[in-house]
């Protein structure tokens, strides 16, 4: 197992396991997708930079009636050809976003079959599963069993058609056996659930009397798409089953014992608030089942709405992030997402939004700081950093910026985190306009106005460190043009180029612009193409 920072080999780090949804691979990723995608890297990423060794997994969910419908509707022979080409659109999206995940999991792999298998082996010899008769409703979007109270005029909310009613044998998991214990956990003075309003609503669905024991498989004649059930090939797994498993699988359970003991359990599994009742209930409990350590903390984000809208294929505005990274640049998708919403709300991607933010806080805010800087160093000092002092109240707010940017990012609260960086931009630009070092210089006070410059260099040095978990390729490129020649990514906070001043000698590399203005595009964004 190789980690992103090659940090496995120090075995005195704290460990950090972050893990997004797995994502259907029924049709190619759109901007929700990658919204979270996007939240698990900025947080994988400051991690790294908090100086813990890093495990960050995501992948796609193969098995399941929606994933075998969309491959026959596409006109595959087999689903697996047709997830082999989805789950490709998604590592490629991902690659384009630049997200820095360790591995990428895929359900159909050979090495998550066995652990599923053995998942469910153990729940078995634990007395928790049993065979039983199911009669009920079941929605194929949601992959879940619905009841007569959850339809509305007799549909499935969340996907607008009626469920299927379906009667089979099926084995059943004893859910009921261990709601006192969930109910304990969830109440925990370490909260294992956030936001708060998510874990009450958990605990509400686990208070339901309904809530009971629920069916772990599906009989063969009515679903082929999925991993067999051990000893009894008549029926395969249920698709939560197996899909919850991945984040056991992708960690080395009973394959890599060292990657399995330094990273088990997961630190975070980031999710959609619309999937909290698998991951906080049905998961802890299988894990409970299979005496296995339950994860530190789920946490639920909101929805992104496109233009106000939410998305759908019958509106055709399904953003593709691709697409969106092909005309407008990694950075400025990231940005814009996290700085315009909070996090454990919902949210809203505009273009014309997106353009108008990142063009006054990245081309105009943090570009032109850099700018301005890099040139008078060029023109007055032959791109050499001078010898300076820096005052210490400077330095001082540095860090006082710096702690609230880290207690934000603790808490997930992205555009707060944000907020704190450009607390700096605009000291540093405010710097630039009130010193006016262009007029110092020219007036050959050259110790004076090269102390601005530097003061200005030490905050963009700042800048860069903390926003490079959010844009990354815009920070690679500010600590170019600083003058440093190490990976900005191997920066962490406790290592001498953290702390160190910038030395007198160092030499800038002005490369013009740093970060392009964006166009006020007109044409409409292409909608994901059905796969
Ligand atoms: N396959 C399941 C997850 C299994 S995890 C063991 C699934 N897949 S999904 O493709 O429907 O959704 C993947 C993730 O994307 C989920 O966390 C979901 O909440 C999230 N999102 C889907 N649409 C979204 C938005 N419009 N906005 C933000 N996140 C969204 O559920």
């Amino acid at each position: 197992m190789r980690l992103k920072n090659n940090a496995f080999r120090e075995s005195h780090m704290e460990k950090y396991y972050v893990t997004t949804a797995i994502d259907y691979a029924n049709a190619p990723p759109h901007i929700g997708h990658a919204y979270e995608k996007i939240a698990a890297d900025i947080i994988a990423r400051y991690q790294r930079l908090t100086g813990k060794k890093v495990f960050f997994l995501t992948g796609t969910d193969e098995h399941g009636s929606k994933v075998e419908k969309a491959a026959l509707a596409a006109g595959f022979e087999s689903p697996l050809a047709f997830v082999d080409e989805t789950s490709s659109k998604f590592k490629e999206a991902w690659r384009r976003l630049l997200i820095s995940n360790d591995d990428f999991i895929r359900t159909t792999e050979e090495r998550h079959k066995k652990v599923v298998q053995e998942v469910f082996r153990r729940m078995r010899a634990k007395g928790d599963v049993y065979k039983g008769k199911y009669a009920g409703l079941y929605c194929d979007g949601c992959e879940d069993y619905l009841r007569e109270t959850d339809l509305v005029d007799g549909k499935c909310p969340n996907h607008q058609r009626p469920p299927q009613h379906s009667e089979e044998e099926n084995y059943f998991f004893r859910l009921t056996k261990y709601k006192e214990p969930l109910r304990a956990w969830l109440q925990e003075a370490e909260c294992h659930v956030k936001p708060d309003g998510r874990r009450r609503e958990v605990i509400n669905q686990l208070d339901d009397p309904e809530l009971g024991d629920f069916s772990i498989t599906r009989s063969r004649k009515s679903l082929t798409w999925g991993i067999p059930v051990p000893d009894d090939p008549d029926h395969v797994i249920y698709v939560w089953v197996d899909a919850l498993t991945n984040y056991i699988t992708g960690v080395g359970f009973q394959s890599d014992e060292e990657a399995w003991n330094t990273f088990w359990p997961a630190d975070l599994h980031l999710i959609g608030k619309d999937i909290t009742k698998f991951h906080a209930i049905y998961w802890p409990a299988m894990l409970m089942s299979a005496d296995l350590p339950l994860p530190k903390l789920v946490f639920g984000h909101g929805f992104i709405t496109v233009e106000g809208q939410k998305m759908s294929k019958s509106l055709g505005n399904v953003l593709d992030p691709v697409y969106l990274a092909e005309t407008y640049g990694p950075d400025a998708i990231r940005y814009f997402l996290f700085a315009a919403n909070t996090f454990d709300q919902d949210g809203d991607f505009s273009r014309a939004d997106m353009v108008a933010t990142v063009n006054k806080h990245l081309a105009m805010g943090v570009g032109n700081l850099l700018n301005r800087v890099v040139k008078l160093l060029d023109t007055h000092f032959e791109g050499t950093v001078p010898a300076v002092s820096i005052e210490q109240g400077v330095l001082d707010a540095l860090e006082k910026d710096t702690a609230e940017f880290r207690t934000f990012m603790d808490e997930f609260e992205f555009a707060k985190a944000i907020r704190s960086i450009f607390e700096i931009v605009d000291k540093g630009n405010k710097l630039l306009s009130e010193r006016e070092p262009w007029k110092l210089l020219k007036e050959g006070k050259l110790e004076e106005g090269g102390q601005v410059l530097v003061t200005a260099m030490t905050m963009l040095k700042r800048i860069a460190i903390l926003l490079s978990p959010i844009t990354p390729r815009l920070c690679a490129g500010i600590w170019d043009q600083l003058g440093f020649d190490s990976n900005i990514e191997s920066v962490i906070f406790r290592s001498s180029e953290f702390t160190d001043p910038i030395l007198a000698g160092q030499k800038i590399r002005n490369k013009g612009r740093v970060f392009e203005k964006l166009d006020e595009l007109t044409e409409n964004p292409a909608p994901v193409p059905t796969a």
